[in-house]
C-alpha cells in the first residue's frame, strides 16, 4: 500500500483557459505557490476483486483519468483500491482538485511505477484530472508553462524559486464552504464561447508574468502583490462578462476585499487573490499573518478562517 500526501496550490497568475480540453492543455502559462498544511491523501493498493474501488468524495471521472494514463504509460492493468481524502473543504475554490489529483498521480507513480516515473511525465498524468494539479508537484514559487506542442510535450512545470526565496503566510476566508455552483472546466468553456475579454485576458498574460517573475527575482512583494490581484480581478472580470456571468463572489467575498484594502492602506503589506469560488486567499509576510488573521476573524460574513505558508520540501511531500 502507498500513502502519499500533495498540498494545494494557489495561483497568482492565473490559468483560465484551455487550448486543449482533451489533454487540459492551457492556453498561457500560470505561476503559483504551493500550501503546506492545505493536503490531500491518496492511498493507493491492490483490489482483492476484479474491478477498481474508489473511496472518493465526488465525482470520480477526473480520478479515472489520471488512473487510465499511468496504466497506459506504465502497462499495469492490476485492479486497484484507491481512495483520496482532502484535509480541507473540497469543490470550493481551496483547489482541492489540483491537491487531490497531485497526489493522486504521485501515489500511482509510486505504486505502479515504483517511484522511477520522471516528474514530468508525472504531471501529464496529474494535468488530466485537473490542468493546475501540476503546480502542486513541487514546493515553492512554481511555473506552469503553458508551451505550443500540440501534444503538450513542452507543457512543462518547474520551480522558479523555493518557499525560502520569499516566506509568505496565507490567511483564507472561507465565505463558503460548499462546493461551487459551476465547474472551473464548464466556466472557462462559457468564457469562452461568450465573455468578450476573454482574448484580452490571455493576451495580458506574457506582461503579467513577466513583471510577477520580474518582482519574485527582486523579493518584491509589493509588486508581486499588485500584479497577482489585478490578473485575479481581471479573470472574475471575464467570467463577470459571460452570458449568463459566472459569478463566484458572495458578499463575505467583497468584504474581505475591503478588508484586504484597508489593512494596506493602514501599512499592512497584504494581498488578495481569489479562484473559481468565494474564498478570498490574502497572503502577506509571515510577521503580518496574525495581524491580517485577526483582521479577518471579525468580519461577518465569514464562516470560517484557514491559515496555511509555502513550505514543504519535495522530499517531505512525498512522504509526509
Ligand atoms: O485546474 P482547474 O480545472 O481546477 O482550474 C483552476 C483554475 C483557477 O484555480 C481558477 C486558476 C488557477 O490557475 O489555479
Amino acid at each position: 500500500m502507498i500513502k502519499v500526501s500533495a498540498p494545494s496550490n494557489i495561483a497568482l497568475i492565473k490559468y483560465w483557459g484551455k487550448r486543449d480540453r482533451a489533454l487540459n492543455l492551457p492556453l498561457t502559462s500560470s505561476l503559483s505557490i504551493t500550501l503546506s498544511s492545505l493536503i490531500s491523501e491518496a492511498t493507493v493498493e491492490e483490489s482483492t476483486g476484479s474491478e477498481d474501488l474508489w473511496d472518493i468524495m465526488g465525482d470520480p471521472s477526473k480520478s479515472q483519468r489520471v488512473l487510465a494514463a499511468a496504466r497506459k504509460d506504465l502497462g499495469d492493468h492490476r485492479p486497484l483500491k484507491i481512495s483520496i481524502v482532502n484535509h480541507f473543504p473540497s469543490g470550493a475554490g481551496l483547489a482541492s482538485s489540483a491537491s487531490s489529483m497531485a497526489a493522486l498521480a504521485l501515489a500511482l507513480s509510486q505504486f505502479l511505477g515504483s517511484g522511477e516515473v520522471p516528474l514530468q511525465q508525472i504531471a501529464t498524468w496529474s494535468r488530466l484530472g485537473s490542468g493546475s494539479s501540476v503546480r502542486s508537484l513541487l514546493p515553492g514559487y512554481v511555473l506552469w508553462e503553458a508551451g505550443t506542442d500540440p501534444e503538450g510535450k513542452d507543457c512543462l512545470v518547474r520551480q522558479l524559486h523555493p518557499a525560502s526565496h520569499l516566506p509568505l503566510s496565507l490567511v483564507v476566508c472561507v465565505v463558503n464552504d460548499q462546493p461551487k455552483h459551476i465547474g472551473s472546466t464548464a466556466a472557462m468553456e462559457r468564457c469562452r464561447d461568450t465573455s468578450p475579454i476573454y482574448d484580452g485576458f490571455h493576451q495580458r498574460n506574457d506582461a503579467d508574468l513577466q513583471l510577477a517573475q520580474e518582482a519574485l527575482v527582486q523579493g518584491d512583494l509589493l509588486t508581486l502583490g499588485r500584479v497577482a490581484e489585478a490578473n485575479c480581478l481581471a479573470m472574475h472580470n471575464v467570467m463577470h462578462q459571460a452570458i449568463p456571468p459566472v459569478d463566484y463572489f458572495m458578499p463575505g467575498t467583497h468584504e474581505a476585499i475591503a478588508l484586504t484594502r484597508q489593512l494596506r492602506a493602514n501599512g499592512v503589506p497584504c494581498f488578495f487573490t481569489i479562484d473559481a469560488g468565494p474564498n478570498v486567499k490574502i497572503f502577506c509576510s509571515p510577521e503580518y499573518q496574525e495581524v491580517v488573521s485577526q483582521a479577518c476573524r471579525a468580519l461577518p460574513g465569514l464562516v470560517g478562517i484557514l491559515e496555511d505558508r509555502l513550505g514543504l520540501s519535495y522530499e517531505e511531500l512525498l512522504t509526509k
